[in-house]
């Protein structure tokens, strides 16, 4: 095999998703660990040291004890080059999740044994479900009361419409918890109880044991026997295309926190998981080893180190290989270009990258010309990827500025932080800059945008909440908004793109709307 394309095989590029809570950031910490990037985990939150997760960058993360911005990290491990695309938890923020979803090949689902299946777990996996990637399980907190797993691999099935294959079965749980069975290696890792803020040993042991009882205990040995016997006798295959396609998700168990059944998930994970897949352009499909550099951008952020004040362009590399001093092609903006500085990111920390391959990643200072969705390539490729689909906003506010001097900096700020994709902004049809109107998809994203337009921007800004829940873009072109028969509770706005659309109180009124205006057409994704 040629060095570029085993260059190309050995990545692995994954998205860990999971409900607020079931673990994904101490999950991720313990991973990178195992890579050697960071010394010592950090405490998941601030509450019981002060160092904070590593993944969390932005100041109201910290506070609020929730992932805002979605990370991306980049480490070695048993010959593979694995990239983990961090994601927010919080529902607020399920754009973020999407956009970041749209650029890796497979996905970790972390669910806790506690609660099984959770809100957003459902969200996120159908958008997994949507790409067809390959989605592996890890069920956490073993060590501490869990529901039936066998009822945990059930509730998967029944409320997400994946198959399941347990790669490992649990032996009790709680205080009870006495370890794994691997059942592709047929033995046991006996869980210690210890000091949850230090790794567990994992000790092996066979199956056929007779020591096994004083390491588990009779009746633990008696209930496995019967799992493994139930489980061996449903008789289902590991079957790697149904893994491949995201129809069957190999399930481990085990605890993040205690550092157990972590390695082994990696080992397997990296050894089913997915190398770079081919992505749809509007010239057919792009194999991840042609040998011409395309990427395209999936997300946008402004100030992610304070002492920098910069603004970073993170771009999937889809095929080909990028090397540093390359001239490449920005299809969007029509121009041959040098990436400036290209980076991988390590935690917190940055590099400048030399060279990188078909599933990295890569983040590019930004003087605020690419937009998401953008696609940039070998100078002569022009070809563009398909694109990122927006979400409708649901909850709207009109957004002034406190202090008339301080308008540059609105501006600014504003415009800014829609490019990013953290919030949406339009304007009413006669109004200018003065005031936006801005939508979102979860009430958090307020939130955060006026901390960052305080913080970052210098901004006190006055949100005055507005009963809009639907946004409908108008299709029909040349048409004067402003003599259609609208429902007085109706608002036209436009775009930055100079778009029209409505906002709608309720369905009612799209409706009102639709049969008081004959040929008039509305979409809920902006087309252009
Ligand atoms: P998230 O990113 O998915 O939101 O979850 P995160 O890793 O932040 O974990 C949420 C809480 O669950 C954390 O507790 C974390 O220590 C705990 N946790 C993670 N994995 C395990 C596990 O395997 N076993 C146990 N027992 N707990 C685990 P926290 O925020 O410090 O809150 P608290 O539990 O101290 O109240």
């Amino acid at each position: 095999m040629s060095d570029f394309i085993n260059e190309i095989e050995r990545r692995r590029t994954f998205a860990i998703i999971s409900h607020p809570d079931a673990g994904k950031t101490t999950l991720t910490e313990k991973l990178l660990l195992y890579g050697g990037a960071i010394a010592l985990a950090g405490s998941v939150k601030g509450k019981k040291t002060d160092r904070h997760a590593v993944s969390d960058w932005m100041e109201i993360e910290k506070q609020r004890g929730i992932s805002v911005t979605s990370s991306v990290m980049q480490f070695e491990y048993d010959g593979y080059c694995i990239n983990i695309l961090d994601t927010p938890g919080h529902q607020d923020f399920s754009e973020d999740t999407y956009r970041t979803l749209m650029a890796v090949d497979s996905a970790v689902m972390v669910i806790d044994a506690a609660k099984g299946v959770e809100n957003q777990t459902r969200k996120l996996f159908k958008v997994c479900v949507m790409r067809h990637i390959p989605i592996f399980t890890f069920i956490n907190k073993l060590d501490r009361d869990a529901k039936n797993p066998f009822d945990l691999l059930a509730e998967i099935e029944d409320e997400l419409g994946i198959s399941t294959y347990p790669m490992n079965f649990p032996i009790g749980s709680g205080v009870d918890f006495k370890g794994v069975y691997d059942r592709t290696e047929k033995r046991i890792l006996s869980y210690e109880r210890g000091d949850s803020r230090h790794e567990v040993e994992a000790v092996e042991a066979d199956i056929a044991d007779p020591s096994l009882d004083s390491l588990i205990g009779e009746r633990n040995r008696l209930q496995l026997l019967e799992d493994v016997e139930l489980l061996d006798g449903a008789g289902d295959e590991l079957d790697m295309d149904e893994v491949s396609s995201g129809r069957l998700s190999p399930v481990f168990f085990g605890s993040a926190l205690n550092n157990f059944g972590v390695e082994p998930f990696l080992k397997s994970f990296l050894k089913m998981g997915s190398s770079p897949l081919p992505r749809e352009c509007d010239g057919g499909t792009v194999a991840p080893t042609d040998p011409a550099f395309s990427a395209f951008v999936f997300k946008i952020q402004a100030n992610m180190n304070k002492a920098h004040r910069d603004r970073l362009t993170f771009m999937r590399i889809c095929s080909g290989k990028f090397e540093r001093d390359m001239e490449v092609y920005h299809v969007q903006g029509d121009k041959k270009m040098r990436l400036s500085q290209p980076q991988q990111m390590m935690a917190d920390n940055r590099e400048v990258i030399e060279e990188a391959y078909a599933g990295d990643i890569i983040g590019v200072f930004d003087p605020g010309i690419f937009s998401i969705g953008d696609t940039v390539c070998s100078v002569g490729k022009n070809i563009r990827f398909e694109g990122i689909p927006t979400f409708a906003p649901e909850h709207f506010a009109r957004i002034r500025h406190k202090d008339t001097m301080k308008r540059k900096q609105f501006v600014k700020g504003a415009t800014q932080i829609a490019q990013e994709g953290a919030i949406q902004i339009f304007r009413e049809p006669d109004s200018g800059m003065e005031e936006v109107i801005v939508g979102v998809v979860g009430m958090l994203q307020f939130d955060v945008f006026e901390h960052r337009m305080r913080t970052e921007y210098n901004v006190e800004i006055i949100n005055e909440g507005l009963p809009y829940q639907y946004i409908r873009w108008i299709d029909n072109e040349g048409i004067d908004p402003k003599k259609l028969n609208l429902s007085s509770d109706t608002k036209i706005v436009r775009d930055f793109k100079d778009n029209y659309l409505l906002l709608f109180t309720s369905e009612w009124n799209i409706r009102w709307a639709l049969e008081k205006n004959e040929g008039l057409e509305l979409s809920e994704f902006n087309k252009n």
